[in-house]
């Protein structure tokens, strides 16, 4: 049993601050992921709440308890790496049983346990041989197993999947959150990988140069962006993002992108912004041919390649004066270039204040 609390946490390498000031609460049992790009502070967040990192500022609780000054190895947290870390000299078995070892546990315990993990994790052919003689994702098994061996509350995930091939991504992902769904023991993840994160997590955190931009739900995050960060960040192919002229006049308030042109909900208080920014999803665009009047709120697409991915087809193209990405189920078969016409549904549209990208709703 074990939540976490971190809350004003602060971490600077001499006079650089990479993490500024974080606040997140962890529920037991929880599966929560830290996406974010490369340097944002994942790694150093994790390595604090390991305790291979020393705090700056701010504290991190385990039940309630302050663990700031306690030693890495009382923590009782297992981390596992993307290197593996594993020992070359010694064996499957006694890699997994290392850290039992170490704690002079009997030698009929650790095999006993050792054994259990193996057979949960199918590596119960290779505890004789040496992490030389297996595969990428037999040694990223063998990380897990020395991980879960010692029965910890907390896992630290350092993205462990990301020496693995794309077919054994997916496949060690299933069986590391059945695992963990299994096990119970709440887990911080750390990934790059949006896909891992969505499809994994409770909950994510999408952190940016060390600040916390949203915590939410893998949906939460698809559909209820907090602000144009997130809404870029989350989803592939990327939100086409807009900016959108403001026409005020008698009929009310509309929003004018390109050709098309949107009316304004009176409850969207956009103040005296003569532009907003407009955030539409790939996948929520639907094509058709241009009509011969073409409806008022339908932008002019013309489209000049066409990306056949298997399951979906990409258009790329030019709307509104700029690249504008499409994704669409059917396989479709313009001649390229063409000209086309996009609409999108009031509730897939986003609106984003123009001075700080905070979302505002769709329409
Ligand atoms: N030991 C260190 N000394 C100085 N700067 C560091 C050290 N470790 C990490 N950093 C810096 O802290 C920031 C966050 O790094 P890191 O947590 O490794 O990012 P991530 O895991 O998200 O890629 C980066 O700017 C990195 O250069
Ligand atoms: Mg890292």
């Amino acid at each position: 049993m074990a939540n976490l609390a971190i809350s004003g946490l602060r971490k600077n390498y001499g006079t650089v601050e990479v993490i500024h000031g974080l606040d997140l609460t962890i529920e037991d049992g929880e599966f929560i992921s830290l996406i974010g790009e490369s340097g944002c502070g994942k790694s150093t967040l994790l390595r604090m709440i390991a305790g291979l990192e020393d705090i700056s500022a701010g504290t991190i609780s385990v039940n309630d308890r302050v663990i700031n000054d306690v030693e890495p190895k009382n923590r009782d947290m297992a981390m596992v790496f993307q290197n593996y870390a594993l020992y070359p000299h010694l064996t499957v078995a006694e890699n997994m049983g290392f850290s039992l070892k170490l704690r002079n546990v009997e030698k009929a315990q650790i095999k006993t346990a050792v054994g259990e993990v193996a057979e949960m994790l199918n590596l119960t052919p290779y505890l004789d041989r040496l992490p030389r003689a297996l595969s990428g994702g037999q040694r990223q098994r063998v990380a897990m197993g020395r991980a879960i061996v010692r029965r910890p509350q907390v896992f630290l995930f350092d993205e462990p999947l990301s020496n693995l091939d794309a077919k054994l991504r997916v496949q060690m992902r299933v069986e590391i959150r059945a695992l963990q769904r299994r096990l119970g023991t709440t887990s911080i993840y750390v990934t790059h990988d949006q896909m891992e994160a969505m499809t994994m997590s409770d909950r994510i955190v999408i952190l940016n140069k060390g600040r916390i931009e949203q915590v939410g739900s893998p949906l939460e995050l698809y559909d209820r962006p907090a602000n144009l960060f997130v809404a870029t960040f989350i989803g592939s192919p990327a939100m086409n993002i807009f900016q959108a002229i403001v026409e005020r006049g008698e009929g009310g308030t509309h929003l004018r992108i390109g050709s098309a042109r949107f009316r304004l909900p009176p409850q969207f208080d956009i103040g005296k912004d003569a532009t907003v920014t407009v955030g539409i999803r790939p996948e929520h665009f639907e094509v058709s041919e241009p009509a011969g009047a073409a409806g008022e709120d339908k932008l002019d697409f013309r489209l000049e390649l066409i990306e056949p991915t298997g399951a979906e087809t990409h258009l790329y193209g030019a709307a509104a004066g700029q690249m504008v990405t499409v994704a669409v189920r059917d396989r479709l078969s313009f001649r390229t270039p063409a000209q086309l016409s996009l609409s999108a549904r009031p509730e897939h549209i986003h609106l984003f204040r123009e001075k700080d990208g905070t979302r505002l709703g769709t329409l």
